[in-house]
């Protein structure tokens, strides 16, 4: 199969993506892939909404500016803030656009939330499930438009570079080139070969390396790990938000997601004594950015020996909750908790990674026609923390620069014939002879469940040297088991999201260790300090 432009994942990142190409060249050729059904996305359980400065009187760049730069800790590319603060309320404009309906107030104004780490009400919502409304508007759209294939229950194995054509491809080369990739037709089970001018990749998050998060099973680093093994650039892996405020649900994955815009409308969080405590921690409170508020969260757990805390909404309008959150109250009360007698019980969970493929400004990867946007990527945007409801803004802001660059480079590749030195030859179908059918499917979610528990016991919210140490000794063990599994049975999902996890957990204990310091969403007891060295940590 051939295709001008290849699209991996159909969330916010690369339907924004495709949908631009798609309409600016009708000519061409636009595939978009999925692992799932089309919906099935980070994207969709999106609660909060989109940060942008939308109210002049009220905001202003500058400000928003300011606080992305704060919740970052010193480790933000300022050039990348200034471009998705200013370039986002266009972005924003363009998906109401397309259908994305958002809340107004009953002046017809839009209404606008709060949540942690913001100085004003800037963020547009729908309800609190804004992502659904986003994903709807966007497969909606993208059924407009004929040049574009989507594809769901194909599963991108790999990125195919000179590796595949028998070229030496080590991290010191400097002109990987990718011409497209190999994925598994869940449907037939067989493994096809897509060959593209430009491939994008918005794989999204990796949640799903955590025990408890509020992704869902799709997020599990694929376009990551893809790229690693390829020898491209990862950074800042280190950083895993953990939302403080997940439904406390012990054994339901993925935890259900309490919108910070509840503490913006005014939730308070309480301990198992009803003490507010967030005053001790920070003066921002319940609303100071989340890599705080979890660890202030986690250490009244462990000083209470609770395995949650409470959220109380009691003294809320229940109107007015029920208006701007009728998800969650419905969800709350189909376990029993009327949010307007109980407090809901919530504990932090694995949420974004703020690292991810290294990308420049305009979404390329360090390898030759390789883009990437959304979660996967690291544009410097979220430095050492994310800015609350910053990330679906992020990602429309990449998508949209992505397609502006590709645009200009699709006129200068050729499909399937390798630019640069000239080198020419075939690229080779799937070899998988030899591999046998899986005996034991023990084998893989053992791994799984062992993977998980060591993150979340060894790589959370707080570390230490020792715990990041045993973590990657027990890493080592799993990677070593589960490439003898690759190597002799058949490629199942299953086995090759395994993979792609066990991966990124070796990244994100490499990038914690590499970083001796205290900043943002790292925290090491033993390096409790920010170091004077502000630097982002590649593999
Ligand atoms: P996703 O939307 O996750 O899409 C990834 C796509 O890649 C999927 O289609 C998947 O099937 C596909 N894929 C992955 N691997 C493969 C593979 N190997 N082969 C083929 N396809 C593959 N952010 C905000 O800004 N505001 C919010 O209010 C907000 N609330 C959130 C609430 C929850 C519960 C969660 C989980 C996240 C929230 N976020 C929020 C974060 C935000 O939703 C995500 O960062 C964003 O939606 C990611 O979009 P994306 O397009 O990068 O990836
Ligand atoms: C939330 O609604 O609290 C999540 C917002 C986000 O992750 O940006």
């Amino acid at each position: 199969m051939q295709t001008d432009f290849l699209v991996i994942g159909s969330g916010i990142a690369g339907l924004t993506y495709a949908l631009k190409v798609a309409e600016a060249r009708p000519d061409k050729h636009v595939t978009v892939i999925t692992k799932a059904q089309a919906d099935e996305t980070n994207t969709k359980y999106a609660q909060g909404g989109i940060a942008g400065v939308w109210d002049d009187d009220t905001d202003s760049f500058d400000k928003h500016i300011e606080d992305t730069l704060i919740a970052g800790d010193g480790l933000c590319n300022t050039e990348v803030v200034e471009i998705v603060v200013k370039e986002g309320p266009q972005r924003i404009r363009e998906i109401i656009d397309w259908g994305a309906r958002f809340d107004k107030d009953p002046d017809g104004d839009y209404s606008l939330g709060k949540e942690g780490g913001h100085s004003v009400n800037r963020i547009l919502h729908h309800k609190d499930v804004t992502g659904k409304e986003m994903e709807r508007a966007l497969l909606q759209k993208i059924q407009s438009l004929p040049n574009i294939q989507l594809i769901n229950y194909w599963f991108v194995v790999d990125i195919i570079t000179q590796h595949h054509l028998g070229y030496l491809v080590t991290k010191a080369t400097l002109d990987i080139e990718c011409y497209g990739v190999y994925v598994l037709n869940l449907r037939t089970n067989s493994i096809e070969k897509i060959l593209s001018k430009v491939t994008v990749l918005a794989t999204g998050g990796n949640g799903q390396v955590y025990r408890t998060t509020t992704n869902p099973k799709i997020a599990t680093g694929d376009g990551v790990a893809m790229v690693y093994r390829a020898k491209g650039r990862i950074e800042n892996m280190e950083f895993i938000q953990f939302h403080p405020t997940a439904l406390f649900q012990p054994g339901v994955s993925p935890s259900f997601l309490i919108t910070e815009a509840v503490r913006g409308d005014g939730g308070i969080l309480r301990n198992k004594n009803g003490e507010a405590f967030m005053e001790r921690y920070d003066e921002r409170k319940d609303l100071a950015p989340r890599d705080i508020v979890a660890r202030a969260i986690d250490n009244e757990m462990k000083k209470g020996g609770t395995e949650h805390v409470y959220l109380d909404c009691r003294h809320m309008d229940i109107d007015k909750f029920k208006h701007h959150f009728p998800n969650i109250y419905e969800k709350c009360l189909s376990i029993g908790i009327d949010v307007s007698q109980h407090m809901i019980p919530v504990a932090p969970a694995a949420h974004y990674s703020c690292g991810g493929i290294k990308t420049d400004e305009m979404g390329r990867t360090s390898i030759r026609n390789l883009y990437a946007c959304g979660e996967c990527a690291s544009t410097g945007l979220h430095g050492a923390n994310r800015l609350a409801s910053n990330s679906l803004l992020e990602a429309m802001v990449f998508g949209h620069r992505a397609y502006l660059d590709s645009l200009e480079e699709v006129n200068k590749m050729e499909i399937s014939s390798p630019t640069g030195g000239g080198r020419e030859g075939a690229i080779p179908d799937w070899h998988d002879v030899g591999t046998s059918e899986p005996k034991e499917m023990i084998l893989i979610t053992q791994s799984l469940k062992e993977l998980q528990l060591v993150m979340s016991d060894y790589v959370g919210i707080v570390r230490t040297d020792v715990r990041l140490a045993r973590a990657m000794k027990r890493l080592d063990l799993l990677y070593h088991e589960t490439e003898d599994l690759y190597r002799t049975t058949h490629v199942s999902s299953y086995l090759l999201e395994l993979r792609n996890l066990i991966t990124v957990g070796y990244l994100i204990v490499k990038g914690a260790e590499f970083r001796k310091e205290s900043r943002g969403l790292h925290y090491n007891t033993d390096h409790p300090a920010k170091s004077h060295l502000v630097e982002n940590i590649v593999l």
